[in-house]
């Protein structure tokens, strides 16, 4: 049985068939599956899926590409949304992405602090999306040492890793392990403990091979296990059973 750490089921890609897919994963090996939103509307649109699948557990948050609409009224509904909610389990997701500049870095940079202060206060994990921000993003973590979670579709380097992990920090992989061109993923994941890896979709994005480019859903994770067993001389059984674990721990679920 596997732990989906990361999928977006209330994506738009999900409109026709979500209902059904989501009735579904539990026989499809799906043990639990965490929501986190990507922005205020996302963050309601997850808890609400919460309430009607026992397996479902939700983050809110937005993402960098939503940084712009952080202000207090949205915070202070993250924070009713966390207390009001016990399938609220993490800050997520909040983090930085330079890849795409639509918004400015330093807009970026007040939205995770922000999100972060929210977290420590309400003794929440968070889930941080971090794309082409290494050092940003690692100045920013280490100003709040109280605070950790995951480092969500992780791509950075072996020693930001340890780094992480020395912190108390998870390490989230997906699809990418699969794909022809992860061998830094790759070397990270072979080599970091098994107890800090935690396995995600980022669905309706980042399908496996062999479904590289169509729409992924959480049914497709096993292919993310069977390769990190292959990486790490393990059986799928034993890394999904493994990484279940780690993921309830890190959710404290
Ligand atoms: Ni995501």
């Amino acid at each position: 049985m596997i732990f989906d750490t990361h999928a977006h089921m209330d994506d738009r890609a999900f409109e026709e068939d979500r209902e059904e897919l989501l009735s579904r994963l539990p026989q499809e090996g799906i043990a639990l599956l965490m929501n986190p939103g990507c922005s205020q509307a996302s963050s309601l649109a997850a808890v609400e899926l919460t309430k009607r699948y026992d397996y479902l557990y939700a983050a809110v948050g937005s993402h960098p590409d939503a940084a712009d609409e952080v202000n207090e009224a949205v915070l202070d509904c993250y924070r009713s949304l966390c207390r009001e909610n016990p399938k609220v389990k993490a800050i997520g997701e909040i983090g930085l992405d330079y890849h795409y500049e639509d918004i400015p870095r330093d807009i970026q940079q007040r939205a995770f602090r922000a999100q972060m202060e929210l977290a420590r206060e309400e003794k929440l994990p968070v889930i941080v999306h971090e794309r082409e921000a290494h050092e940003d993003g690692m100045n920013i973590v280490a100003e709040f040492p109280e605070v950790t979670g995951v480092f969500h579709c992780y791509s950075g380097s072996l020693e930001m890793a340890k780094w992480l992990i020395d912190r108390g920090w998870y390490i989230g992989f997906g699809g990418v392990l699969t794909f022809k061109n992860a061998r830094k993923a790759l070397e990270v994941a072979a080599n970091i403990p098994l107890e800090r890896i935690v396995l995600e979709t980022d669905c309706p994005y980042m399908a496996p091979e062999p479904f590289r480019g169509k729409r992924n859903d959480p049914g497709k994770l096993y292919r993310v296990a069977e390769k990190l067993a292959q990486l790490r001389g393990l059986t799928a059984e034993e890394v999904q059973t493994v990484t279940l674990e780690n993921g309830k721990a890190l959710y404290r679920i």
